[in-house]
């Protein structure tokens, strides 16, 4: 008996090292110690059938083996226990990875610039359809169907049967002066509408996008002049170039203001004395003027009551011309080359 137990430890002690995981644990100590079939259970039954005096001494031994076999599984438990816990390390005190954060495109940045410029000073931020009816882009803005002023604007056409007479075709918007009559509609006045969104064009260079984007500006109420517009242009024109730049007015012609504008920025180059870029001092920015009563009368607005201005800008041609900036082609800001983007 007393070899048995003895085989049975050395036997035990083999098979522990082999053991890899808690499940290995698990089944080595039903082997030898499990209630019905364990191996040192049985020899235990066993003893028994021994004669009496020799009962204590291997009573003992058994004992002593048995605690053996506990104190040894309790330390591999603990050793396989610390094994898992290294290979999960986790060291909360090391920097982390850095994950690339992106910021806003140059034309989002100029976007929200721009509109926080005119909220300030009372505008309200409109939007309007996109793709858009011929008369809100054109017919009603005193452009009628032939009229050779509608050529300025490069449209894109929807291929598409026209719903109605009134609308006419669908189109691409060429520019944001469509929002103007549509918030007439609205039959709201006072009007100080600020309509910032992307437009269309058939062109393609240096300085166009097929895709682009303007602002416009309209202000509809009692007794408005031209020095609400040239003082409005010039506050955007502080703020957004910067306090020593200049405004003028050039005469021009579009069918939908009367008078009309062209508006005229000094060179932030060479302070409007005259340079390479310039020529004479001063850049073209954009175009603006009062309200035309055709305009008015389709917005269902009595012209004889109220008046209005409006100013139209590319917001791509002013970011482009800010201070500072060198960009000498428009497409670049859609190219989603990041070691441009990443400049801005
Ligand atoms: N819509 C014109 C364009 O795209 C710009 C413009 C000119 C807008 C005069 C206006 C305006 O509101 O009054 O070229």
């Amino acid at each position: 008996m007393k070899e048995k137990l003895e085989g049975l430890k050395k036997e035990f002690s083999q098979e522990l090292e082999k053991i890899k995981s808690s499940a290995d644990l698990e089944s080595l100590s039903n082997k030898y110690l499990g209630r019905k079939n364990g191996s040192l259970t049985l020899l235990m039954k066993e003893m028994k059938e021994l004669p009496k005096e020799k009962m204590p001494l291997v009573g003992k031994l058994a004992n002593e083996i048995k605690e053996f076999l506990l104190s040894q599984m309790s330390t591999a438990k603990s050793k396989l226990e610390n094994k898992n816990k290294s290979d999960n390390f986790f060291d909360p005190t090391l920097p982390g990875t850095e994950q690339p954060v992106g910021h806003l495109h140059m034309v989002s940045q100029a976007i929200r610039e721009i509109s926080a410029i005119f909220e300030h000073i009372g505008f309200q931020r409109e939007r309007y359809p996109e793709v858009e009816w011929d008369y809100y882009g054109f017919e009603a803005l005193n452009m009628p169907q032939g009229h050779p002023a509608r050529d300025e604007w490069e449209t894109f056409f929807i291929d598409r049967e026209p719903i109605n007479k009134k609308f006419g075709q669908r189109i691409l918007t060429p520019h944001t002066s469509s929002g103007q009559v549509r918030e007439m509609e609205k039959n709201i006045l006072p009007i100080r509408m600020m309509n910032i969104s992307k437009t269309y064009r058939r062109q393609i260079d240096a300085s166009h996008s097929p895709m682009f984007h303007q602002f416009e500006g309209l202000v509809v109420d009692q007794d408005i002049n031209i020095t609400h517009l040239k003082g409005t242009v010039e506050y955007f024109v502080k703020r957004f170039f910067g306090p020593d730049r200049e405004i003028r007015l050039r005469p021009h012609h579009f069918q939908f203001t009367e008078p009309s504008f062209e508006v005229d920025i000094s060179c932030g180059v060479c302070d409007g004395k005259g340079c390479k870029l310039c020529k004479e001092g001063w850049l073209e920015l954009a175009g603006a003027g009062m309200v035309h009563p055709n305009v008015l009368k389709a917005g269902g607005i009595d012209p004889k009551v109220y008046g209005g201005f409006a100013f139209g800008w590319g917001v791509e041609r002013c970011y482009m011309m800010k201070s500072g900036l060198n960009i000498d082609d428009i497409r670049l800001l859609y190219k989603n080359d990041l070691r441009v983007i990443n400049q801005f």
